[in-house]
């Protein structure tokens, strides 16, 4: 009788640990980071850049012990930037996984839409490449690792004006996205405040894949510069029908240009946007990241990339301050933030946004044929 309960004791032993190896929960050794990128609908390469680069930030880490004594896990998410799938995959993140720390959305409509919820909800919210103005204004767990749209409306408009002698500027906007209205206002606003005259501003709705009656009003305003605050699909559309239609004007872009060159042709070089950082750079942190990145994806990494690396190093780094993932600790380590990171030197201004520089690129024809982009200089914030 005895024999048998011991026999029975063992039995349930043994299974109680093929159980918790089944279910996981040998598995909560590591630390969760959730990630929400839109890796796949029109901003694709955006997303999935951003995501390979955490995951390439995430392995060093991981490679050097882990952070807290715990291997880090990465729980990636995918929007299709679509803003209501942004909130869906937050949901998730929180109530399945449970994890503390979420690092996205990609864009400013979709991030957008999820601060509030994040922000109730207790969870940090660190966005690596979402620019709007308002972003971080739902409350103080919100961070950023790129600079605000204001700044980089406010740098092509005075580069227009002050290294292009541009005195007529048009623009040509999404009226339905955040991104797009908001970059369009503080262009507007600088290229008037600096004595230019903005001789027309036509819109469009997301989408849209016809902008020729924009155009022909444009064309009539005969402006030296086209500002274009969008992403690069739509760019691509949008500068083969401005040569078209024979409109000979500088167009000028926000970061969300980046990976046009491997998208549009001919039409697009002559073109100036600002972004995050250029893979040409000679800063030994920029050569280092992109030689890793390379030899890991076999391309070269996007801006979005080289954000979504810093993104990752700047969150954990913080955890490793903190002792811990908790949001309110965390936060308070994330403000402590002083360190060059691929992007540039990070500081947090009291809400909770990098004060950093911008890069002016040039669209040009590489002497392979293919487009490529030319490091034009370095703007500082004031
Ligand atoms: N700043 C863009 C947005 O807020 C996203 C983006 C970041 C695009 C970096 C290109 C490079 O929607």
């Amino acid at each position: 009788m005895k024999r048998k309960l011991l026999v029975v004791g063992a039995l349930v032993v043994v299974l109680a640990v093929i159980i918790v190896l089944l279910t996981g929960r040998g598995k909560s050794d590591t630390l969760k980071i959730g990630t929400i990128m839109s890796t796949s609908g029109p901003v694709s390469h955006f997303g999935t850049q951003c995501r390979d680069a955490m995951l390439l930030a995430i392995d060093e880490f991981n490679a050097r012990g882990g952070v807290l004594g715990k291997q880090v896990e990465l729980i990636a998410e995918d929007d299709e930037k679509n803003p209501e799938k942004t909130m869906n995959a937050l949901i998730k993140l929180i109530t399945k996984d449970k994890v503390k720390v979420v690092l996205g959305g990609l864009t400013s409509d979709c991030t957008l839409a999820i601060t509030k919820e994040a922000q109730q909800r207790g969870i940090l919210l660190f966005t690596p490449t979402s620019t709007n103005d308002s972003v971080t204004d739902a409350g103080d767990l919100i961070f950023r690792a790129c600079f605000k749209d204001s700044f980089q409306g406010q740098v092509m408009a005075q580069f227009a004006i002050e290294n292009l002698g541009a005195k007529k500027a048009a623009i040509l906007y999404d009226m339905n996205n955040d991104y797009s209205t908001g970059l369009m206002k503080s262009f507007e606003e600088t290229f008037t405040a600096f004595g230019g005259t903005v001789v027309a501003s036509e819109s469009y709705a997301g989408g849209d894949k016809d902008f020729n009656a924009q155009i022909t009003k444009i064309k009539a305003g005969d402006p030296d510069v086209l500002f274009l605050p969008d992403y690069y699909n739509t760019i691509s559309l949008i500068t083969k029908q401005v040569r078209n239609q024979g409109l000979d004007v500088i167009m000028l872009g926000p970061d969300g240009w980046d990976e046009l060159v491997g998208q549009a042709g001919e039409e697009a070089v002559g073109g100036y946007y600002c972004n995050h950082y250029s893979p040409d750079a000679d800063d030994p942190d920029v050569v280092e990241f992109v030689r890793k990145y390379r030899e890991r994806y076999g391309v070269t990494p996007n801006a979005l990339a080289a954000l979504g690396y810093d993104a990752t190093y700047i969150v954990l780094e913080a955890i490793e301050r903190a002792g811990t993932d908790d949001p309110q600790k965390l936060k308070a380590a994330l403000m402590e933030t002083d360190k060059k990171y691929v992007t540039g030197h990070i500081t947090f201004d009291a809400n909770r946004n990098p004060v950093k520089s911008t890069t002016i690129l040039k669209v040009v024809k590489g002497a392979d044929g293919k487009l490529t982009t030319e490091y034009v200089g370095m703007v500082n914030p004031e």
